[in-house]
């Protein structure tokens, strides 16, 4: 039976844990709770225990209890960690690893994967304070679902802010649990050890990013593009970094800031970028991020090309780029040990990017959907799909910096399988 720890935190959403309880309990899940001081102002011991059947803790020092279980046995018996809902103050206390209460003893001596369903108010969330301890705490492996946008407790407030709700609680802890039971890892990267061991494995190594865009001339003034942001991309390139990779960034034309200490090359055509990612070679680690334009005008015009009057609109002739991450994946000695492919697709997402990665030589491809009804281009969120020589995982939906962070941390425990087994 997979055991559940949550930690319920000062919120209203608090209320949602009730039903969150009954539903995971319904799966076969066994659920032990802990309540913060301010989680009793919103919802008793009493409730929270009859409906979990099991006694609920609540205080650190309470001896008789510590007799019982023990806050760092309780620590290790869970599978996971859930901590919902979970305001900005104790976001603030997991981010700097206080340990002054029961709730954040367990956290801070806990294993097993941490997952955080945020709830407050919109401007408490967006606040930069909020959202540093959010970096933070991803940087250290712990997963997070939602907020949602919606209406708040607050009459007359609506915002992001909603703690996710108990249907989607459940997917996730189902799918984090399926995870951890596997031992491959399955989503291994968001167990703490794992993350301490990856963050050492990518210290030393060189990464290599594209992102972006391709922008391909018609003339001086006109070009070909696409919608690509970078923000994918970039996101990927800060997670390296954050990892303790060297890492060279080569990008197309976007609007973002290059990401801090990281050694970014400014691109604009397919074949600039093919220079720039071969010339950064040798590399550990290779993800192809960009949206490369396929094709390019043959003999894009010296001058504007001019509108005359009755003279017919000009044709077109394209020419097919180079394919910058065939061109590398099929590289022989200087190929990167691991080479990641990204396939944005708008049908049929899983199987074309299965028939890519097998075609273009790479490792692992990373698909979504980027259907007009996906949402996905210039989105902060995305929903994946990770395809290896294994098999496929469908991921959650995930922030596109938690996706990169998970995909780095998964690549760097790849990196350091693949060193002890030579
Ligand atoms: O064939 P498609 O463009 O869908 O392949 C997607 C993957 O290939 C992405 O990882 C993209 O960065 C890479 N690619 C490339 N050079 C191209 C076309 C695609 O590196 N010319």
């Amino acid at each position: 039976m997979k055991r559940v720890l949550l930690i319920i935190g000062g919120g209203i959403a608090a209320y949602k844990c009730l039903d969150l309880i009954r539903r995971l309990g319904e799966r076969g899940i066994a659920v032990r709770c802990v309540m913060t001081q301010a989680a009793q102002a919103f919802i008793t011991p009493l409730a929270v225990g009859a409906i979990s059947n099991e006694p609920v803790a609540t205080d650190l020092f309470d001896l008789d209890a510590e007799r019982e279980i023990g806050h760092i046995r309780m620590a290790r018996e869970a599978d996971l960690v859930v901590v919902a809902p979970a305001t900005a103050d104790l976001l603030a206390r997991m981010a700097q690893g206080h340990a002054n209460d029961l709730a954040t003893a367990v956290l801070l001596a806990t294993r097993a994967p941490v997952l955080a369903a945020p709830a407050m108010n919109p401007a408490m969330w967006s606040h930069p304070a909020t959202q540093r301890n959010v970096r933070q705490l991803k940087t250290d492996g712990v997963s997070f679902i939602g907020p949602n946008a919606g209406e708040m407790a607050e009459k007359g407030e609506a915002g992001v802010g909603r703690m996710a709700e108990v249907a989607e609680l459940v997917a996730r802890i189902e799918s984090l649990l399926d995870g951890a039971g596997r031992g491959d890892g399955g989503f291994g990267f968001l167990n703490v050890a794992a993350v301490r061991s990856a963050r050492a494995s990518l210290a030393g190594r060189h990464v290599l990013v594209t992102s972006g865009p391709t922008h391909e001339p018609i003339d001086p003034v006109r070009y070909i593009a696409n919608r690509s942001s970078g923000k994918q991309g970039h996101a990927i390139a800060a997670a390296a970094r954050r990892l303790g990779a060297r890492v060279t960034l080569v990008s197309g034309p976007v609007q973002l800031p290059d990401p801090e200490g990281v050694e970014v090359r400014h691109v604009q055509t397919a074949r600039e970028m093919l220079e720039a990612a071969e010339a950064a070679l040798p590399a550990d680690l290779a993800v192809f991020a960009a949206a490369v334009a396929d094709w390019r005008v043959a003999a894009p015009g010296g001058g504007k090309i001019k509108k005359a009057a009755g003279a017919p609109p000009p044709s077109l002739e394209l020419v097919e780029n180079p394919d910058i991450l065939r061109t590398i994946a099929k590289r022989g000695p200087r190929r990167p040990a691991l080479v990641i492919g990204f396939a944005a697709e708008t049908q049929n997402v899983v199987e074309y990017a299965k028939a890519k990665r097998k075609a273009k030589g790479v490792d692992w491809m990373v698909a979504n959907d980027v259907s007009e009804k996906s949402g996905v281009f210039g989105a902060e969120r995305t929903r994946v799909h990770l395809i290896t020589a294994e098999g496929v995982e469908d991921w959650p939906d995930m922030g596109k910096a938690e996706v990169a962070d998970a995909l780095l941390r998964r690549a760097a425990a790849y990196l350091a399988e693949r060193r002890e087994s030579v």
